[in-house]
């Protein structure tokens, strides 16, 4: 990557990946676009990333620039074919970033240094910025990435991320770029007063992007920024609580469907609407998550399922819903039910939900978990 041609091969698909994050709409802020296409993603991920078979690509494979200039996740580590590192989606950082406003000199904590890209992008619009990771070979990384791109002012810490900063506190924001179960007290103890934490917090199988804060009457609030999925964190960050949603069904399938009930969407909802939808009816029932859909390979969708693990109702992009399992006409019909109600109250979008939090957890290492939903109308 040394010859002119290279030089410029880079810069034309730097160029091509800032135009498609122009074209899909999440480079508005000012300024976010140069980010982008200054930054070079490829120094984030020089020793390489994981396809989704697990197989490694390195810098000197044809098929590394194309991947570091697409809109993907690149899964930079993992342990027992578990990812537990990456370079999150293009798109979803730009949407973040925008949902931050971090204006010039903002204060920023970041749970999840990862490989340091989006930290880059933050100091790249004018943040101050200490990033966090708990994996001391990670924090290298991103360390020297970041030198090497010339921003040696951000700050990357070994530590976990449940305590957030204190000694750099206060923060004007704290954005969350790992899957955490709830918000930890630490973070908004170490915001300013007009300060939030952005923070992709588990529901329904997913990390949907919350944007939390105290209230002046002492609540902690938050709404839905967008709809998302991540890795999940390590430590109290991802405490089991009562009444959270089943995990995600990814290690097995389930039985084959007895039960279906037609399609009623043609063409099938798109990814986003999709995402309301199984927004919707995970706040709606506590039993929905994540699993494969029968007969659609490794694809997952929204899934209510039956308490004995024996059996669920998956709801297809389609709208169809198919039971399986001793209970599957039961699960069906419930499923059903959550379909049609997001249907009869105007198909809700996944950004009108808004919360109230409530502190859940290990009474040592308390999370804030989303309690009541309702809906900004
Ligand atoms: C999706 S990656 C972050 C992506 C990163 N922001 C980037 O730009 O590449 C998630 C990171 O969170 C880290 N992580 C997981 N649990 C954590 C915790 N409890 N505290 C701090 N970091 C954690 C992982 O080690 C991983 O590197």
């Amino acid at each position: 990557m040394t010859g002119r041609s290279d030089v410029g091969a880079v810069a034309d698909l730097r160029h091509r990946y800032v135009e498609q994050l122009r074209r899909a709409g999440v480079l508005d802020r000012p300024g976010l676009a140069e980010a982008f296409a200054h930054v070079p993603r490829e120094l984030f991920l020089a020793d390489g990333f994981h396809g989704r078979d697990g197989a490694r690509t390195t810098a000197t494979d044809p098929a590394f620039l194309p991947a570091v200039y697409s809109d993907e996740a690149l899964v930079t580590k993992l342990r027992d074919g578990t990812p537990v590192s990456s370079s999150s989606q293009p798109s979803l950082m730009a949407t973040m970033i925008d949902a931050l406003d971090p204006v010039p000199g903002a204060r920023v904590l970041e749970i999840g240094a990862g490989t340091g890209y989006n930290a880059a992008l933050l100091a790249t619009l004018g943040a101050v910025v200490t990033s966090l990771d708990v994996q001391p070979d990670v924090v290298a990384r991103a360390g020297a990435a970041l030198t090497r791109a010339g921003l040696d002012r951000v700050r990357v810490r070994l530590a976990d991320g449940y305590l957030g900063d204190p000694a750099g506190a206060p923060y004007d924001r704290v954005v969350v770029t790992v899957g955490v179960a709830g918000i930890s007290p630490h973070w908004l103890d170490q915001l300013t007063p007009d300060g939030f934490a952005l923070v992709p917090t588990a529901h329904a199988g997913n990390h949907p992007v919350l944007a939390v804060r105290w209230g002046r009457d002492g609540r902690v609030t938050g709404r839905v920024v967008t709809p998302a999925g991540f890795m999940t964190a390590a430590g109290p960050l991802s405490a089991r609580y009562p009444g959270a949603h089943p995990e995600p069904l990814r290690d097995r399938a389930l039985p084959e469907p007895t039960v279906r009930h037609p399609a009623v969407w043609q063409p099938a909802l798109g990814v986003h609407r999709y995402h309301d939808l199984w927004f919707a009816a995970g706040v709606w029932d506590r039993r929905i998550s994540y699993a494969p859909l029968p007969g659609a390979g490794a694809a997952g969708g929204c899934a209510l399922l039956g308490a004995a693990g024996d059996g669920a109702a998956v709801i297809t992009t389609d709208g169809a819903v198919l039971g399986c399992g001793p209970q599957a006409g039961r699960y069906a019909d419930d499923a059903l039910a959550l379909r049609d109600r997001w249907i009869a109250e105007g198909d809700p979008r996944a950004e009108r939900w808004r919360t109230e939090l409530t502190l859940a957890g290990d009474p040592e290492q308390p999370i804030w978990v989303p309690h009541r939903w309702y809906r900004a109308d």
